[in-house]
Order: C-alpha cells, then sequence, then structure tokens
C-alpha cells in the first residue's frame, strides 16, 4: 500500500511517502522552496517524495493530512466568537487563514495531485504526533505523550502505543488538554514577550534560561495553574492569543512581568534588564519542565509502561525532556527526529497505514535520513566553473585529511548523503569545528550564523565513548540518538570542551552510533586520534536566517559567501585555502576575495 502523507498551513509543511508500512522519503518544504518554515502547500516537497519513490499520483492508494481542517476551523471560529467583541479585529485573519487555505484541504490536494477526494484522508492532528513518536520507534508498547502550542482543539494528548503479537497496531489517546489551555502557546506567549519569533525561536528562550534564576515562578504561575488532576488552565486575563492575530499577551501579564523587550535591541546580561529576561525565561522554562515531569509521572504510574514516546513541538524542548528520563519514572524516553508539525506528514501516513488500514507492524528505521541525498560531482562543478581547487578522495584518505582540518581549527561544511527529516542536523548538513576553545564558538556565531551569543553550539561524540565526557544517566544515550535531550559536561572535561558547553554547564549533545552515520564516526575518531578527545562541534548546516542546505549547490553557495574553510561533498572536498595558495593574486568567480581572507585567519 502508498501512502503519501501531508502536513501544510501552520508552519514547517513537509511530505512523506510510506510504502508497505515503511517510510521511502520524507522532506521539509522549506528545504526545497529555500523558505524558512515554509508552511504553503508543500508541492515541492510531494513532488520530490512521489519522483524519489517512483510513484505517480495515480498509484497512490491514499493521501492523508494530518490533521481534520473542519475541526481547526470550528475552533478559530469558535474562540473568535466567544471572545466578540474583543476579538473582532483578529477575526478577519483567522478567516482568511482558515478558510483560505485550511478549511478546502481536499479541493487544494484533488485539484493539486489529481487524485480523487474519496482517497483523502484526514487524521487528528495528535494522533499525527502520537503515530510519529511511537510508530518510528523500536517501542513495542509505550506510553505516549503529544504537547503543541495548538492542533485542532487539543494541545496536549496522554495514550498508550502497542504493536500487538497479531501484528495489528493500537493507538489509544486517553485524555486532551483544549486550547486555549496550552503549554506550547505558554512558551510562544513568552518567546515573543522576549522578543524572539513564535514558532521559530522557542529554542532562544530555552539557550536563554541557563544564564537566569527562576526567580518568576510564583509569577508564572498566576498564568498557568496546575489541577489536582495533573491538567492545568491558563489564566485567560494574561494572554491575547485567543483573541489577537497581533499580541499573543495582554496589558495584565506586562504589569505582571514588566516591559516586553524590543526585539532590535540586543540582549545584554550584564544589565538588570537583560537578567530579567533571562528570569523570566528561567521561571518559564521551569513551571513548564515541572508540568511535563508531572503529566508524565503520573502517566507512567496509571500505564505501568517502561517506555515514552513524546511527540508534538514541546519535545524540541532537550532540558524538559531529560528531566522527564531522569524523575518520571520511565526507562526510555523516545523522541523522533521531527517531533513537530513537519513530522506530522509521516506520522499521519504511518497512522494510516496501521491504524486506518490495519496493515501488519513493520519495523521502522531507526535513522533520521529520509530527504534529498548529496551529489557530489554538483560540488565539482560548481567548484570547478568557480576556479576553486577540487580534491577527489577515497573515503580512508577523505576522513583522514578533514580530521587534519579540523584539529588545526578550521572550519568544515559536511554533506553526507540524505538530509535529515527534522530540525537537528545528525551528521549529514552539518558545520563541524573543534570543540575546545570558547573562540570558536564566537567566530561560527560572528561569521556564518550571525546569532546571539547565548546560544550554545552542540557536540557530536560517539556512542562508545560518550559517557567518559557527558554525565549520561540511563537511557540518556537514546534521547540523545537525535539530539533531544541536554546534559551535563562533566566538570573535568568542560574546560576542554569549552566551545560546546552551555553556561550552566550542559550540552544539546549527539550521541551518535556508528551505523548511523558511518563516516561522521570514522571523522569522529580520527579527529579523537589527534586530539586526544573524540568531540566535534556539530551545528545545523546553514547561514543566518535560512534553512539548512539540501542540495550540493547550496552548501557551496553558503561556504563562498561565508567563514566556512572547507567543504565536504560526498568524498570531494573543496578547500579555501588551496585555492588561495594555487593563484594568490587572483580574484576567482564573482565573490570579491573578502571572504577568502576572513576564513583563514583564524
Ligand atoms: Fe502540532
Amino acid at each position: 500500500m502508498k501512502i503519501l502523507g501531508i502536513s501544510a498551513h501552520y508552519h514547517d509543511s513537509a511530505a512523506a511517502v510510506v510504502v508497505d508500512g515503511v517510510p521511502v522519503c520524507a522532506v521539509q518544504e522549506e528545504r526545497l522552496s529555500r523558505t524558512k518554515n515554509d508552511a504553503g502547500f508543500p508541492i515541492n516537497a510531494i513532488e520530490w517524495c512521489l519522483e524519489h519513490a517512483a510513484l505517480a499520483p495515480a498509484d497512490l492508494d491514499a493521501v492523508v493530512f494530518y490533521e481534520r481542517s473542519m475541526l481547526k476551523f470550528e475552533r478559530v471560529l469558535t474562540s473568535t466568537l466567544c471572545a466578540f467583541p474583543r476579538s473582532w479585529r483578529s477575526f478577519p485573519h483567522a478567516i482568511k487563514n482558515t478558510l483560505g487555505e485550511k478549511v478546502w484541504v481536499r479541493g487544494i490536494i484533488a485539484s493539486q495531485l489529481g487524485v480523487p477526494r474519496s482517497k483523502i484522508l484526514f487524521t487528528d492532528h495528535h494522533a499525527s504526533h502520537a503515530a510519529a513518536a511511537f510508530l518510528t520507534s523500536p517501542a513495542r508498547r509505550a506510553a505516549i505523550l503529544t504537547a503543541d502550542g495548538v492542533g485542532e482543539w487539543a494541545t496536549l494528548t496522554v495514550g498508550t502505543g502497542e504493536r500487538r503479537a497479531d501484528g495489528r497496531t493500537d493507538i489509544t489517546l486517553l485524555r486532551e488538554i483544549r486550547f486555549p489551555h496550552s503549554l506550547g502557546m505558554l512558551y510562544s506567549t513568552l518567546t515573543a514577550y522576549l522578543g524572539f519569533k513564535v514558532n521559530e525561536d522557542e529554542y532562544k528562550v530555552m539557550g536563554l534560561a541557563a544564564y537566569g534564576k527562576p526567580t518568576m515562578i510564583d509569577k508564572v504561575q498566576r498564568t498557568i495553574r496546575q489541577q489536582a488532576d495533573g491538567s492545568f488552565t491558563l489564566a485567560p486575563e494574561y494572554f491575547e492569543f485567543q483573541t489577537s492575530a497581533a499580541r499573543s499577551y495582554s496589558s495584565r501579564f506586562i504589569d505582571l512581568f514588566g516591559p516586553p523587550r524590543d526585539p532590535y535591541e540586543p540582549i545584554d546580561l550584564d544589565s538588570s534588564e537583560g537578567r530579567r529576561y533571562a528570569d523570566c525565561a528561567a521561571s518559564v522554562q521551569r513551571v513548564v519542565e515541572d508540568i511535563l515531569v508531572d503529566i508524565a509521572g503520573r502517566l507512567r504510574r496509571e500505564t505501568g509502561l517502561a517506555d515514552l514516546c513524546f511527540g508534538g513541538g514541546v519535545a524540541l524542548n532537550g532540558v524538559a525532556n531529560a528531566r522527564i528520563l531522569a524523575e518520571a519514572g520511565f526507562d526510555r524516553v523516545f523522541v523522533p527526529s521531527a517531533p513537530g508539525d513537519a513530522g506530522c506528514a509521516l506520522g499521519a501516513a504511518l497512522y494510516a497505514d496501521r491504524i486506518y488500514f490495519h496493515n501488519p507492524d513493520r519495523n521502522v528505521p531507526d535513522h533520521p535520513f529520509w530527504g534529498p541525498a548529496v551529489d557530489a560531482s554538483h560540488l565539482a562543478r560548481a567548484a570547478r566553473e568557480d576556479g576553486q581547487a577540487i580534491e577527489e578522495l577515497g573515503e580512508a584518505p577523505l576522513v583522514e585529511r578533514v580530521a587534519d582540518e579540523l584539529a588545526a581549527g578550521r572550519i568544515v561544511g559536511w554533506m553526507d548523503g540524505a538530509c535529515e527529516f527534522g530540525p537537528r542536523a545528525l551528521g549529514h548538513r552539518s558545520i563541524l569545528a573543534a570543540p575546545h576553545d570558547p573562540a570558536m564558538r564566537d567566530r561560527l556565531n560572528r561569521d556564518i550564523k550571525r546569532r546571539e551569543e547565548f546560544r550554545p553550539f552542540a557536540p557530536v561524540v560517539p556512542s562508545e565513548v560518550a559517557d567518559r565526557y557527558f554525565d549520561l544517566a540511563p537511557g540518556a544515550a537514546r534521547l540523545a540518538r537525535y539530539m533531544s535531550g541536554v546534559f551535563p559536561v562533566r566538570p573535568e572535561w568542560r574546560e576542554r570542551l569549552g566551545a560546546v558547553t552551555h553556561v550552566d554547564g550542559s550540552a544539546r549533545v549527539q550521541v551518535l552510533e556508528r551505523d548511523m552515520a558511518p563516516r561522521l564516526h570514522a571523522l569522529l575518531e580520527a579527529y579523537g586520534r589527534r586530539t586526544g578527545i573524540p568531540v566535534l562541534l556539530n551545528t545545523s548546516f546553514n547561514v543566518a536566517g535560512e534553512p539548512i542546505v539540501t542540495q550540493a549547490l547550496e552548501g557551496y553557495m553558503a561556504y563562498r559567501r561565508c567563514g566556512i574553510d572547507v567543504l565536504v561533498g560526498g568524498t570531494t572536498l573543496v578547500n579555501k585555502r588551496a585555492t588561495a595558495a594555487a593563484a594568490p593574486h587572483k580574484e576567482s568567480g564573482a565573490w570579491s576575495s573578502n571572504s577568502v581572507a576572513a576564513s583563514t585567519a583564524g
């Protein structure tokens, strides 16, 4: 059976294809359209998926949309009307969004793909999250927790999943918390209050929280109240997201926490205002963690299950995930590589396969590499036409050569195989660098990422030696497979891992099994032979404000206009230093020599 899953029209649109119960491919629209967080109908992603799977639309048995758009429309309409007349300004915006695209999804899919309307199915938004978390994990039975901003009505669900002995699959969502009561909305409200972009910059709040103290927990608890049964309610007087498209927090919220941050003002952590922002972030972070740990702990006691599968955008919060693992009583916590709405494309397709069509259980390969593969010949051609020196190396010489470059302090753009599904670079589209000196972090922030100093970079370490450098509780390595947990760097290594250790001594480490990304694993070992520490700084291969690179040419363009020293695509290597040495007095291509000089200076 051939099923196409689609998520669209909120943020991070994506498509995925499942054939005979196993994913064949999945990609976010932004990786192809090159518009960050592209929320449009994912026509590029769909076309690529169908082409990659060698399918025509007529071959599909079903097309599954990741939420029930009519229910979502009902929620928008109901909450807007309930808030009238306060909501009258947001009403046209909400109606435009929902009527324009979301409600008529079936018609859009039918006309864009030419598939009969009878083949188009819809799943519940949180069922898609639940399926993406449970059915991509190796767990046979597991408790399921989903949490996000909002889907149709649900914002958090708890339930169970079971792969039965007879091959059938059950996913049962037992209870839900409904809009407007939402951990994701609370976090996004603070994201907006702190001057960051909602649905995009929530992880900046988590990074900032490490610099603050949770001194405002009592204030946060006035805005969100946990009930005796573990559920929670937001106090509506502090929020406006339910009634306003323009602002998510109310003037009461400002009275409580003080003036919001101007997005254009840099955060000065040495000033009292800067510390207040950090304390705000730390306080909301702590309250959200506490509620999640409490809900997960109750779910553990209720189900008696050893494994938890956690999905939804809130599952991107690695600090909360680590606390759930440590405190809720589960042996293992699984977070998929794409827990947010993009991952719902795959979740919806798997849900339809197992639950709607009752197809037999299949193991889903345990890796995140479902996107387009890099074509090294494209890199070689682009570099050659641009007058750059190219080296074609064998597998082992490439690894040794790149380890030499990294040990010499150079920054490497690393493209290997199929790109990741989800927001993290997990070894196939990464910028790699030495993890030792905080100056490297500053150089990456300044020359490539152009981002705030308080945001940490992450390390990657081979699984065999991870525990030597990082304090990994039982189960932590599994959570760290997809960089889904934040764990302490062992104190004796913090100074020598200064570029990847956050201010609180933690790191969002990726623990890499050899079979998941063998070339990167070999590189870590080769780097370890040179420096004594087989750890690298690993950040997503993109420049400020752009999606992660997909194709070789995008990687090459990024390499040429920022401070990356060496670019690797497959076993092809391009090196600014070699080009500069070969033609020291001649500029090549359309770029000025400034970027070459800047990048080789470090
Ligand atoms: Fe969601």
